[in-house]
């Protein structure tokens, strides 16, 4: 499997004129090498990949880490850097410009002389954005680990309880259901603080009448799931309602319309059209979507009205328009798809009729 990612960066190091390549990303490392340890680098010198980590990744480098020379640096991987041949000669060397410190730079600059060092971005981003079938599979688990908890929590709650023991409980049954943990920090806000789209879980306690956003979702063998549902704690009032349906009918018409060989630009511009036709635009201040990857719960493509990308089957978004009113409250929902052939598939089986608990 990492064999075909590593051929494919291989024709992109040739394309981009380099003669190596040096991948400090560790998300962009596990996706070419398997390793899912916190130190690891990355050094592609086609025909031959190096992989550098440190003493205490011995064994489980030995075990996950594929088609790759495992070399157990004495000092940080840097500094290691010098042993390899490829930095012997004068060579055109990348580097990952988004995830390299300017003292890293400064670091490799002393210890590779020789190297021609030069910027570049998106090379491994640009070959995850397609899912296969193995990563699909694991993304349709982290969804139906996330979905499963979220039905099992809801019954807890009520008046009194606090946002964050909701948050603790979704995380602790994700994990016991096989997630290797939260995919970012659970965002649940009641009451007005459901108008900050990201209200990280608090001690507040629930209050009938409140509308409440819950933001969750798990890592299951590195792949995520992110969700979001908004309920209302007791009867909903008109304006929860109206609110509720606006964000709905945004969600259900971008779900609809996505499909390969459409804009994301123009994704985004389906759900926010109704939202700013319902005279809501400027409530509405964050972008459609985003990809969900490896390791990372903002990946791409990014789906918003300054994205510049096209979806292709393989891609995996979210479509999560919000409506966020100070001093009110807000309602958001959002849903995990896999683009495919002909259109999408969601990953998100909640229900997204309105909840009133
Ligand atoms: N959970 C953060 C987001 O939806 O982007
Ligand atoms: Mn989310
Ligand atoms: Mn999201």
């Amino acid at each position: 499997m990492t064999v075909n990612r590593l051929k494919q960066a291989y024709a992109l190091i040739k394309k981009n004129k380099l003669n190596v390549l040096i991948i400090n990303k560790l998300s962009n490392v596990r996706y070419l090498s398997g390793f899912s340890g916190s130190n690891g680098l990355l050094v592609l010198a086609p025909p031959k990949t190096y992989f550098l980590t440190d003493f205490r990744y011995v064994v489980q480098a030995r075990k996950e880490v594929k088609n790759c020379q495992v070399i157990i640096a004495e000092r940080d991987l840097l500094s290691e850097l010098v042993k390899l041949p490829c930095f012997r000669k004068k060579n055109k060397v990348g580097f990952e410009s988004a995830n390299t410190t300017v003292k890293e730079l400064d670091q490799i600059k002393e210890l590779l002389p020789k190297a021609s060092l030069i910027p570049v971005e998106n090379i491994v981003e640009s070959i995850a954005v397609v899912k296969d079938t193995g990563e699909i599979n694991k993304l349709k688990k982290a969804a139906k680990i996330t979905d499963t908890v979220f039905e099992e929590v809801l019954g807890m709650v009520k008046p009194g309880v606090k946002e964050r023991d909701i948050a603790l409980e979704m995380q602790y049954r994700m994990i016991k259901r096989g997630a290797d943990g939260p995919s970012f920090d659970f965002i649940v806000a009641s009451g007005q603080r459901s108008s900050m789209p990201h209200g990280i879980a608090s001690d507040r306690k629930f209050k009938k009448g409140d509308l409440i956003t819950f933001d969750f979702g798990c890592f299951y063998n590195g792949y995520p799931a992110d969700v979001t549902r908004t309920v209302v704690l007791g009867k909903a009032t008109a304006r929860q309602k109206k609110i509720y349906a606006i964000v709905l009918k945004a969600q259900l018409a971008a779900v609809e319309a996505a499909r390969p060989g459409l804009a994301t630009r123009e994704l985004d511009k389906v759900a926010r059209d109704i939202i700013i036709r319902e005279g809501y635009g400027d409530n509405f201040g964050h972008g459609l979507g985003h990809g969900l990857g490896l390791d990372q719960v903002h990946s791409q493509p990014t789906v918003s009205s300054r994205s510049n990308e096209t979806l292709e089957p393989g891609h995996v978004i979210t479509i999560e328009p919000g409506i966020y009113i100070p001093n009110w409250g807000g309602v958001r929902i959002e849903d995990d798809l896999v683009i495919t052939g002909k259109g999408s598939q969601n990953l998100t089986k909640l229900p997204k009729d309105l909840i009133e608990l």
